[in-house]
């Protein structure tokens, strides 16, 4: 890729923010070196393994291997470098906002980097982070480092190409020459810079994820209305869509959104804003929707099974999205504790996800098979939107179960076709 000068980067965090942009950096020609304090992640990364499941990250960082190295020695990533870039998780904290703790350790870790030009954070962080980063940069005496605040965009399963070729790189600094430079190592990226003052970039990347979840708690919401009055939410979502001042995105009705993000950043957003004593009535109306919609599938499951008390529900699809290993405030954990909790026996099957041994996976049982899952089963519960998922040999699985009852909670299948089978079918704002 085309670029005009090579800048030596060090990148905190090796999680998928991190690696990506390390990664990416790394392609655009700039010398990347990429911290992370777990020892077992960053030896499987010099070992040239890659720990999180990504596509196209693994040939990528492989291609680059020249520029891109992996350590654990934060001084030794600092020293060497003229940026660094802070990639760190921001995970809610009791209180639902971010905790920053992160954020700030590895700033601390920077005192004395003189050197350094600028400072990039890429965290999500709320409005605000950037003023209080740049006076604990003052205070540690690096007033002449730079500080930016460059928000991603990407949307895992597609997180390389969205780095590549982005529909926008937003660039939040207070001064000129820091935003050049930021904006300098894009050069080779295919899509329009931004710049703006840091609280408009930090807000823009809230604001964003808010409006993403809220055109999908929207058509949740119409599904549900749908459901009531014989509307078919897909031709619905089809009609809206083609409204230019619409678009078609985001419109895919289904058990409710989940993720890594939405679900954290959201709730940051409705705190940040309550915090400052504004009472976010809409955004608490998306969180609201997105819960109940994942309660109304289990609902639904027991009206036609009448209890779920003794009933074995199988849970097809555990990630919150196809594409990924991640299991982060996936749809399938809320269903799992409810079934549970209603005294059903859970069954569960993922091409990708080994769920870790705690509950409510802890009291499951994983299948290594849809059919595996569906036998004996009085239910089963598409939650995730695998493409595997069209091409299992439904009226087999159907035999397997022991009451064929199917909610097709990503509206995957054909209706008809399900029912013709024998199936009871159910899905989100069908007729
Ligand atoms: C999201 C945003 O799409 C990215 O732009 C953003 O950078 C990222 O969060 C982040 O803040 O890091 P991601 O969480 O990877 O990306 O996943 P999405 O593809 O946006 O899906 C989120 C959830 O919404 C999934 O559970 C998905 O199944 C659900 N969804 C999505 C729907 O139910 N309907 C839709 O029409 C679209």
């Amino acid at each position: 890729m085309a670029h005009t000068l090579s800048r030596k980067i060090a990148v905190f965090g090796a999680g998928y923010i991190g690696l990506v942009t390390g990664a990416c950096l790394a392609e655009l020609g700039h010398d990347v070196v990429v911290r992370d304090i777990q020892p077992e992640r960053i030896s499987l990364l010099q070992s040239g393994q890659i720990p999180i499941y990504e596509p196209g990250l693994g040939d990528l960082i492989i291609k680059n291997k020249e520029r891109l190295t992996f350590t654990l020695n934060a001084d030794e990533a600092v020293a060497r470098a003229e940026i660094v870039y802070v990639c760190v998780d921001t995970p809610p904290t009791s209180a639902g906002d971010a905790d920053l703790s992160r954020v700030w350790s590895v700033l601390h870790s920077l005192e004395g980097a003189a050197h350094l030009a600028a400072v990039v954070v890429k965290s999500t962080v709320p409005v605000g982070t950037g003023a209080r980063a740049r006076a604990l940069l003052d205070d540690l005496g690096l007033h002449g480092v730079g500080y930016a605040s460059n928000p991603e965009f990407t949307a895992e399963g597609r997180a390389v190409s969205d780095f590549l070729s982005p529909d926008r790189v937003v660039i939040g600094a207070s001064d000129a020459e820091t935003a050049s430079l930021v904006e300098e190592l894009h050069r080779g990226v295919d899509g329009e810079v931004v710049v703006m003052d840091i609280p408009s970039a930090e807000m823009a990347k809230m604001a964003s994820n808010a409006l993403l979840a809220t055109k999908i708690s929207f058509i949740n919401e119409i599904a549900s209305i749908c459901e009531a009055t014989g509307a078919d939410v897909g031709n619905v979502a089809r009609a809206v869509g083609l409204d230019h001042r619409l678009g078609p995105h985001f419109l895919q009705a289904g058990i409710g959104w989940g993720g890594s993000c939405f679900p954290k950043d959201s709730e940051a957003l409705k705190q940040l804003a309550s915090n400052t004593g504004y009472h976010p009535q809409l955004l608490s109306a998306v969180i609201e929707v997105n819960n109940l919609q994942k309660r109304r599938a289990i609902s639904k499951v027991k009206d036609l099974l009448g209890t779920l008390e003794g009933a074995t529900v199988a849970l097809l699809g555990l990630t919150f999205k196809p594409g990924t290993d991640d299991m982060r405030e996936a749809t399938s954990a809320v269903l799992a504790a409810r079934l549970l909790a209603e005294g059903a026996a859970v069954r569960c099957w993922d091409p990708l996800a080994r769920p870790e041994a705690v509950e409510p996976w802890a009291s499951t049982t994983r299948c290594e098979s849809v059919l595996e899952a569906m036998t004996g089963a009085d239910a089963a519960i598409l939650v995730t939107d695998w493409p595997q998922l069209r091409e299992v040999p439904w009226e087999e699985a159907r035999g397997l179960m022991r009451r064929p009852v199917l909610y097709d909670g990503r509206n995957l299948l054909d209706p008809a076709a399900m029912r013709d089978l024998g199936f009871r079918y159910l899905s989100v704002g069908r007729p």
